[in-house]
């Protein structure tokens, strides 16, 4: 049913509870909802303020369609640039090791997956949801459980070509500067970073990449580009060479810190 300003009832709804893309959101509810119910309840969940993705329980990563829901956190389009830093690093190497680290839903994992296929490719994440949701969504690699690397199999130790990582990296006094629908329903445990600049879990994973990576292998962090200078400090003093690699939006930055080839 249309209403007199052209809009159907959905896009109506969605508009009134405050969505700025409605009419796009209507059309993904309306993709996925298994009848008119279905479509009843997540019009109410979503005016409500659940996020998108976690109504419909897919996301849309750079062509992949994940799978996601309640307690994990959203994979953000700007991670692409990740995604896109890390097959390039993995480059021509022959059977290549890839791991992303604080992997959530895996995305970069089954993003470096379908376009490496020679990669052996790994995930790993402290919290059990995420987990179950990377393991859903890595069809070709193994998923791990752990606090940083450390639910790695020890065989990789020195072993890895490319960590990559989209760590917990909002500095806690910055969480209220956060849209609700990440504060409401994403685990703080993947929002806030740690120490006051919002670094501790990308300066502990820098740390501990250097007990994991081959000669010559590189880790590469998404971080926002205030925290780059700290970071790139932490990497020198651990022994890795770092450059900063820059996403379009201004704001997004990937850290690219390298072992020594020998
Ligand atoms: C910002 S989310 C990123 C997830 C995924 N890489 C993405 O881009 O969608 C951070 C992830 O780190 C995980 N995490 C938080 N603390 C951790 C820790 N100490 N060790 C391992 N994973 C952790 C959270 O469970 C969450 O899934």
């Amino acid at each position: 049913m249309t209403s007199a300003g052209g809009d159907d009832w959905l896009t109506t709804r969605l508009r009134a509870a405050g969505c700025v893309f409605a009419e796009e959101e209507a059309a993904i509810l309306r993709r996925w909802a298994d009848g008119e119910a279905q479509l009843g309840q997540w019009a109410r969940q979503r005016a409500a303020g659940e996020p998108l993705e976690h109504v419909v329980g897919h996301v849309d990563f750079a062509g992949l369609e994940l799978a996601v829901g309640p307690g994990a956190f959203v994979p953000r389009q700007r991670s692409r640039l990740l995604a896109r830093v890390a097959v390039d690093l993995l480059g021509a190497r022959p059977a290549p090791v890839f791991v992303e680290a604080f992997c959530g839903v895996a995305p970069i994992a089954s993003y470096v997956a379908a376009r490496c296929r020679s990669a052996q490719v790994a995930a790993t994440d402290a919290d059990p949801v995420a987990v179950g949701f990377a393991s859903r969504n890595l069809i070709s690699g193994a998923v791990y459980r752990g606090a940083g690397l450390s639910g790695l199999p020890a065989e990789l130790r020195r072993e890895i070509d490319v960590i990559a990582a989209v760590p917990p990296y909002v500095p806690a006094q910055a969480l209220e500067l956060l849209p609700h629908e990440a504060t409401d329903h994403e685990p703080r445990s993947a929002l806030i970073g740690g120490g006051d600049d919002g670094l501790g879990h990308a300066s502990d994973l820098l740390r501990e990449a250097t007990e994991w990576l081959a000669p010559g292998g590189a880790v590469a962090i998404e971080m926002n580009a205030r925290q780059a200078p700290a970071a790139n400090e932490t990497a020198r003093a651990v022994g890795l060479r770092p450059r900063v690699v820059s996403g379009e939006d201004g704001q997004t930055v990937v850290v690219v810190a390298a072992a020594p080839r020998r």
